[in-house]
C-alpha cells in the first residue's frame, strides 16, 4: 500500500489536509490581497499547490473549497490511520489488534466518522419501537451507526424504512458469529414490522476465493437455509443471490451500473486497498454491494420508489462498502442508507481477532455438535483465569480478555445473571473450568435448536424467499 492510497501522508487525514488547505488559501488571499512580498505570496502558493496533490492523493478527490472530503476519503486505507502497528485493523477481510480486550471500538468510530450508540438512543428505540432493547443493543454489542436518529425521526412520522442485510456464501457451514446481524435484523424486523432483503454475494466469493461459480451458488442456496432458520418472516423477506437476481432484475443493475459510474479506480483503492493486479471483477464489486440500498433496486417489493430509507445491520467490517455507497448515494439522487454496526464475536483463541470461517479451530459452526462444542470451548477458549486454583481464588479472573465471558454477553440473556458472573469471576468465586460449562450449557441448546429449525427449512420454502415477489407491505 503506497502513502497516496491511504491518509498516509505521515498519518494525515484528509479531513486534516482539507483544513490546512482551506487555511492555507486563506493566507494566500490575505497576501495578496495586503500586496506582500512576491517571494512571500510564491512560498504560500507553492505550498497551497503541494497540499492539493498531497489532499488528491489521500482522498481520491480534488479539492473544492467549502466541500469537505466525502466520508469514504476520511477513512481511505481500509480505516488504517497510518499510524502503524497500534492501530487495530478492521476491514471486510481482516480484523486484527494487539490488545487481548479486542478492538478498540471508541477509537475506530472516530476512525470511521460513525456515531457511538449511547443510552440515549437505546432509549429512543424504545420508545419508537415500544418494546424492551434487544440485550445487543442493551450491552453496546452494536456500539455505532450512521443516521440511525434520522430513520427514528421519519418512522415516528409514520414514514417506514426497509432492511438490509447480507452474507457472502464462502462455505457450507456458517460460525455463531454470522448469526450475530441476522439475530439482531430478525428483532429490528418483528418490532418494527418492515420488509427485509437479504443479499448472497456468491459473485463475491467467486471473485475472491478459489471455488466454482456453482460452488457459490450452491453455498449461497445452503447459507439461505440457515438465515430462513433465524425466524425470518417469508411475507416480509425477500433472499437473493447475486448470480440469479443480477440477470433478472434490468432495475437493479442499472443501479449498478449508476454507482460504477459515480466512484473512481482511486477511490476504491484507497477504501479497498485494491492493487493494480486485483481482477477487474473485484474493483467494480463493491457496485454490487452498494445497491441494494436503494429501494428502486427492488421493484416488486417497493414499486418503483427511490426514496425508501434503508437501514443496514452488520458487523463494522462492512462499513467501507456502505461509506462508499452513502457518498455515491446523493450523486445519483438517491437517500444514503443508515447503518447500525456491530462488535466482532471474538474468534476461540481471543479477541485479537474475529471468529472466522477460514480457521475451523478458530470457530464454533452451525453443524457443530454438543460434543464438538464442548470439546471447542474446553481446549481452545482463551481464559482470562490465573494459572492455579489457589492464585485464581485469591486474585480472581479478568472476564474482559476471556473469550468464554465474551460469549455469555452474546448469548445470556438475563443480565442479572451474567453480571453475577461477572462478579463472581472477577473476584475469583467462579474458576474457568465452571465458567467454561455454563458457557457450553448456553451454547449447546442454541445450537441444536438452530439444526432443528434448519431440517424444517425444506427446498420449497428457500424458493419461496428466494422468489422475486411483492411483500407484505404498503409504502
Ligand atoms: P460475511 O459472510 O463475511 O459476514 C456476514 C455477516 O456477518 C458479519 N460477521 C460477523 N459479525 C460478528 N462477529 C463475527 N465474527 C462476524 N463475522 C462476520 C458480517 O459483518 C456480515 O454482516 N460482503 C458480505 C456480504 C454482504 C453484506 C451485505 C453483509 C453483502 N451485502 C450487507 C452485511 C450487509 C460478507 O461477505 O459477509
Amino acid at each position: 500500500m503506497t502513502d497516496s492510497q491511504g491518509d498516509g501522508v505521515g498519518g494525515v487525514t484528509a479531513m486534516d489536509l482539507y483544513e490546512k488547505l482551506t487555511a492555507q488559501g486563506d493566507k494566500v488571499r490575505s497576501l495578496k490581497t495586503a500586496k506582500a512580498d512576491k517571494a512571500e505570496v510564491d512560498a504560500a502558493i507553492q505550498l497551497l499547490l503541494k497540499l492539493k496533490v498531497d489532499y488528491k492523493g489521500v482522498s481520491g478527490q480534488d479539492y473544492k473549497a467549502g466541500c469537505p472530503p466525502s466520508e469514504s476519503a476520511v477513512v481511505s486505507n481500509n480505516g488504517q490511520s497510518g499510524n502503524g502497528a497500534e492501530e487495530d485493523t478492521v476491514d471486510p477481510w481482516n480484523v486484527a489488534t494487539n490488545s487481548a480486550k479486542g478492538v478498540d471500538y471508541d477509537k475506530l468510530i472516530v476512525r470511521f466518522g460513525s456515531s457511538k450508540v449511547d443510552q440515549e438512543l437505546v432509549d429512543r428505540i424504545e420508545k419508537v419501537s415500544g418494546q424492551k432493547p434487544h440485550h445487543f443493543l442493551r450491552r453496546g454489542i452494536f456500539f455505532s451507526h450512521r443516521d440511525m436518529h434520522q430513520v427514528l425521526d421519519a418512522y415516528e412520522k409514520q414514514k417506514a424504512f426497509y432492511l438490509y442485510t447480507g452474507r457472502g456464501p464462502s462455505s457450507q457451514a456458517m460460525h455463531v458469529g454470522h448469526l450475530i446481524p441476522f439475530i439482531f435484523t430478525k428483532w429490528l424486523q418483528d418490532v418494527f414490522d418492515i420488509p427485509l432483503v437479504i443479499q448472497l454475494t456468491d459473485d463475491e466469493k467467486y471473485l475472491w476465493k478459489d471455488l466454482t461459480l456453482e460452488d457459490c451458488h450452491r453455498f449461497a442456496v445452503e447459507n439461505a437455509k440457515d438465515i430462513i432458520a433465524c425466524g425470518f418472516d417469508v411475507n416480509k423477506t425477500f433472499i437473493f443471490s447475486d448470480l440469479d437476481y443480477m440477470g433478472s432484475s434490468p432495475e437493479f443493475y442499472r443501479n449498478v451500473v449508476k454507482i460504477q459510474k459515480h466512484v473512481t479506480f482511486n477511490q476504491v483503492k484507497g477504501i479497498f486497498g485494491f492493487t493494480d493486479s486485483d481482477c477487474i471483477g473485484k474493483i467494480s464489486f463493491p457496485a454490487i454491494q452498494a445497491a441494494p440500498s436503494f429501494s428502486n433496486s427492488f421493484p416488486q417489493i417497493f414499486k418503483g420508489r427511490k426514496d425508501v430509507q434503508c437501514l443496514i445491520p452488520c458487523a463494522i467490517d462492512q462499513d467501507p462498502y456502505f461509506r462508499m455507497t452513502r457518498d455515491v448515494a446523493p450523486r445519483i439522487g438517491y437517500p444514503k442508507p443508515a447503518l447500525l454496526h456491530s462488535t466482532f464475536f471474538p474468534a476461540l483463541q481471543g479477541a485479537q481477532t474475529k471468529m472466522s470461517a477460514s480457521d475451523a479451530n478458530s470457530s464454533i459452526f452451525l453443524t457443530d455438535t454438543p460434543k464438538q462444542i464442548k470439546n471447542k470451548v474446553n481446549k481452545h477458549a482463551f481464559s482470562g483465569g490465573k494459572d492455579t486454583v489457589e492464585e485464581h481464588r485469591q486474585h480472581g479472573g479478568n472476564p474482559d480478555i476471556d473469550v468464554s465471558f465474551m460469549y455469555l454477553t452474546f448469548f445470556m440473556e438475563d443480565d442479572e445473571k451474567l453480571e453475577k458472573i461477572r462478579q463472581d469471576y472477577s473476584s475469583g468465586a467462579l474458576l474457568t473450568g465452571e465458567l467454561k460449562k455454563m458457557l457450553i450449557e448456553t451454547l449447546q441448546p442454541i445450537i441444536t435448536a438452530h439444526q432443528e429449525k434448519r431440517k424444517n427449512v425444506t427446498d420449497e420454502m428457500v424458493k419461496q424467499f428466494m422468489t422475486p415477489r411483492s411483500l407484505d407491505f404498503n409504502f
